[in-house]
């Protein structure tokens, strides 16, 4: 045989080895027998090994410390697995609590009890037992829906299979982290980047035996779904763990105040270097588990819990140059082009320098010798400048007044701050500027939007300069006999990408909304947005509107947010791009949260001062029990709640419209509390 012709037969054998576990993880049909595939596997590999000039990055033989497999079953959570926020200083600590009292209308000084848990930075995993046997595991995802990765977390022996204790709950998802010790990945230096790296690659391989080959961990820290668990606090929950079997970072420690919180910062700060695993800060959650249901959750993270993440590491480095890069919105970012520098195990060799304001505080300019600090994920950024070495040629930067498309940058004025922005933009014409289009692409394509599994950014700037895409309907359209001829893709690639995107065309309405990168409307206001509409058809109504003012009835869109969903309406090409999306994708209808809520299709607004409850803990439990809360008096409205020195044109136009007005005490009657 020659060369060419052997060559063929690989790619077949794989390609058909590609397809097999398609059909078997992502369908969950398989249509060869685990003989048949571990023959074909088996082949692939002696050729491999016969001839020395075949070598494909999808080989079954390179499957530890390559790129993991995409193809593992899906599957929802049945809680959602929330992110962070992060703090960074004692004063981000200080309004962590400020704001949890003025939530639980808590007088300055209510002493508050945190769980502090060093932060290992691993992958999650969320473990579901079953009468205490571990029947599914899955990885976290995009927090709503995981990854089947079962057969794999099995292997891991920090992980026990069964559990018999008495007090063990009926059903549980235990969640936490799995990694790999610092001493162990000294042997794994060469393949991975970094200990998380290897801790992820090994737990989404195929075969579980290739799992088995890189020592996994696990250690335990909170729960998801739960029927049967009878502990009322963070720290009980931990010992509970403990005595069923699961491993539990010995650090962990009960603390009250935030005073306390940072002395115990310090000191796990100074032990981090010697520890056995890599912690990237320390996570605070309030203790009593009563606390954490009242304060409830803001978009994907809960209000009672933060990541003290430890401080950055810094290095100093000199400015190669300053690039301007364009946002979704039109922002106009610095970013300097540093001489590439190692800043604690990461290669840094781009640094933010904010906006052009910062540009100008700091006198940054080209060739400067400059302090650039990494925190975290966080982007690295320039914190000083060493004008002492500076050279005596060097200018002044001139930040430019146009965008790369040729139009001027504007700064714009805030009705609220009386100022002017900090930022410049390019004003948004749609997509008109090449640069916002681009990045507008790859804000619909992110995890949070259609999450298209591998179509990353350096895709869509690939696919944008060959024309293949321009707009976001262009992406259901893609000519994959063209893709599969490019530089480096091929057929199986090409199949690989077409599978994702096929199955991305069904979108919830929230997703759908937040995709199309309209400014300031997050996730939190897509989801407000979504729920007000109920359809896309009736979203879309918006563009046939002139009187915008009603949007302002939901409570969390103000006029900011207002301005900017009509800028977004006004314009004709955001127009085209919906109805072209809605003939190629499926836009389902927004969920009803809780139909079995006290308070369903019930709408609520509160004027005056009520008892010992916060307003956000109001609008908290109503939104809990399905109702809604407005922010004005129309006809919309079902209740209005008086408290103590109401506002008297609220109760007369309330009055006029023949609403129902209640007490505090009506209201919590309603929700079968007494007051
Ligand atoms: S609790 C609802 N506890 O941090 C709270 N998370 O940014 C979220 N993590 O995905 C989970 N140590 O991977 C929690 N003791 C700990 C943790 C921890 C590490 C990770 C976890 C999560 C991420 C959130």
């Amino acid at each position: 045989m020659n060369k060419k012709k052997i060559i063929s037969e690989y790619n077949k054998k794989l390609e058909l080895l590609n397809k097999l576990n398609k059909y078997y993880f992502d369908r969950s049909k398989p249509i060869a027998t685990d003989k048949e595939y571990d023959d074909l596997k088996r082949e692939i590999i002696f050729l491999e090994n016969k001839y020395e000039f075949l070598k494909s990055k999808n080989s079954p033989s390179k499957s530890v410390g390559h790129k993991p497999s995409k193809n593992f079953k899906k599957a929802n959570h049945k809680v959602p697995m929330l992110s962070l926020a992060n703090a960074f200083s004692e004063e981000d600590l200080i309004n962590f609590e400020k704001k949890i009292t003025n939530f639980l209308l808590k007088k300055e000084g209510f002493e508050i009890s945190y769980s502090a848990e060093p932060k290992i930075d691993g992958i999650s995993a969320s473990l579901t037992y079953k009468n205490g046997n571990f029947v599914r595991g899955l990885s976290r995802g995009d927090g709503k829906e995981g990854e089947d990765i079962t057969i794999n977390l099995k292997t891991i022996k920090d992980i026990p299979q069964h559990i018999s204790s008495k007090d063990f709950p009926e059903e549980i998802d235990i969640r936490g982290e799995v990694f790999i010790q610092n001493s162990d990945f000294e042997n794994l230096k060469d393949k991975f980047a970094n200990p998380r790296n290897a801790a992820s690659g090994s737990l989404r391989q195929k075969n579980p035996e290739d799992t088995k080959k890189i020592p996994l961990n696990f250690i335990a820290y909170t729960f998801g779904f739960e029927k049967g668990l009878k502990v009322e606090n963070q720290s009980d929950y931990l010992k509970k763990l403990k005595e069923w079997g699961f491993k539990i970072n010995p650090l962990n420690k009960l603390i009250v105040g935030v005073k306390n919180l940072i002395d115990n910062y310090n000191g796990i700060e100074k032990k981090r270097a010697d520890l056995n695993f890599d912690i990237d800060g320390i996570v605070y959650k309030v203790n009593d588990f009563a606390l954490q249901k009242r304060l409830g959750n803001v978009a994907n993270a809960p209000r009672w819990a933060v990541a003290h993440k430890f401080s950055s590491n810094k290095a100093v480095s000199q400015i190669k140059d300053i690039e301007i890069q364009i946002g979704r919105t039109g922002a106009l970012t610095p970013v300097a082009k540093i001489k590439p520098i190692n800043i604690g195990g990461v290669q840094v060799s781009n640094a933010t320098l904010h906006n052009e304001d910062e540009i100008t505080r700091k006198d940054i300019r080209i060739g400067d010798i400059v302090t650039v600090e990494r925190a975290g994920d966080v982007i690295p950024h320039v914190v000083a400048v060493d004008v002492l070495k500076r050279k005596k040629t060097s200018k002044k930067f001139v930040f430019p007044a146009k965008c790369p498309c040729g139009y001027e940058t504007i700064k714009e004025y805030n009705k609220i701050t009386k100022k002017f922005d900090a930022v410049r933009r390019c004003p948004d014409r749609g997509f008109e500027c090449n640069r916002i289009a681009k990045e507008k692409l790859k804000h619909f394509v992110s995890k949070e939007a259609f999450n298209i599994d591998g179509f990353g950014k350096k895709i869509v700037e690939k696919f944008w300069e060959l024309s293949l895409i321009k707009l976001p309907q262009d992406i259901f359209k893609l000519d994959y006999d063209k893709i599969e001829k490019l530089d480096g893709w091929g057929k199986l690639s090409a199949d690989n990408l077409r599978y994702s995107v096929d199955e991305k065309k069904q979108i919830s309405l929230e997703r759908f909304v937040y995709s199309l990168g309209i400014r300031h409307i997050g996730l939190e206001n897509a989801k407000l947005l979504s729920r007000y509409f109920g359809s896309f058809q009736k979203f879309k109504t918006l563009s046939k509107k002139n009187n915008y003012s009603d949007l302002l009835n939901i409570d969390g869109i103000g006029e900011t947010q207002l301005v900017s969903i009509k800028n977004f309406f006004s314009k004709n090409i955001n127009l085209k791009i919906l109805n072209e999306l809605d003939k190629v994708i499926n836009i389902q209808d927004a969920k009803v949260v809780n139909t079995k809520g006290l308070l369903r299709d019930k709408s609520f607004l509160v004027t005056g001062k009520l008892n010992n409850i916060s307003r956000a803990e109001v609008k908290s439990l109503i939104e809990e029990n399905s109702g809604t809360t407005v922010s004005s008096v129309s006809k919309k409205l079902n209740y209005l709640i008086t408290g103590e020195k109401p506002t008297k044109k609220k109760i007369e136009s309330a009055k006029a419209l023949k609403i129902k007005i209640i007490d505090q005490d009506e209201f919590l009657r309603m929700l079968n509390k007494t007051g």
